[in-house]
């Protein structure tokens, strides 16, 4: 038996206005997003924003059901929309962030476990690290680099990509 440590590195901003503009431009494009959220259960509102290599900016927001499991997170809405519309494009970053009607979202908000996996997929499908920029509705800002930081072990069964 050995014990095994695993650390990861992220950068954390004091406050959006610090980040690289192309950043700061793509967690804007994720806080108007907010404003689309469906979510009358959890009255908690979540916006994401994909940014491709060509530039474009795809963003979605979580859409909830009333049958709760057939709602879906704002980051899946956002890169399925990216990868249905633009199935060719090396995606390169994702932006996260929310607002709740109830209480101030303080801190990054982190996607769960089912949205890590689903992005993980893309950097999969284009052999590419996803840039993944996190805050709440202000403060805050983390970047990290690739999903293998907040997913270490990802399912990733490549026998299942051979034909
Ligand atoms: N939600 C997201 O959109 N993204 C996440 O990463 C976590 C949670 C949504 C799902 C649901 O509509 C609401 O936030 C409360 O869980």
């Amino acid at each position: 038996m050995k014990n095994i440590t695993h650390t990861i590195d992220y950068q954390e901003y004091n406050s959006s206005s610090e980040l690289p503009v192309p950043d700061q431009e793509l967690l804007e494009a994720a806080r108007s997003a907010i404003s689309t959220s469906y979510a009358p259960y959890s009255h908690y509102h979540v916006g994401a924003a994909v940014k491709l290599a060509n530039g474009v900016i795809f963003s979605g927001s979580n859409q909830e059901n009333m049958a709760f499991p057939a709602g879906l997170c704002a980051e899946r809405v956002a890169i399925f929309a990216a990868a249905s519309n633009s199935p060719d494009v090396v995606i390169e970053a994702i932006a996260v962030s929310a607002k709740a009607d109830n209480f101030e979202v303080s801190e990054p908000v982190p996607p769960c476990g089912m949205c890590r996996q689903a992005i993980v997929e893309y950097e999969m499908k284009f052999n590419h690290h996803i840039r993944i920029i996190l805050s709440g509705e202000k403060g805050k800002v983390m970047v990290i680099e690739g999903m293998d930081k907040l997913l270490p072990f990802m399912f990733r069964e490549m026998g299942l990509v051979k034909p």
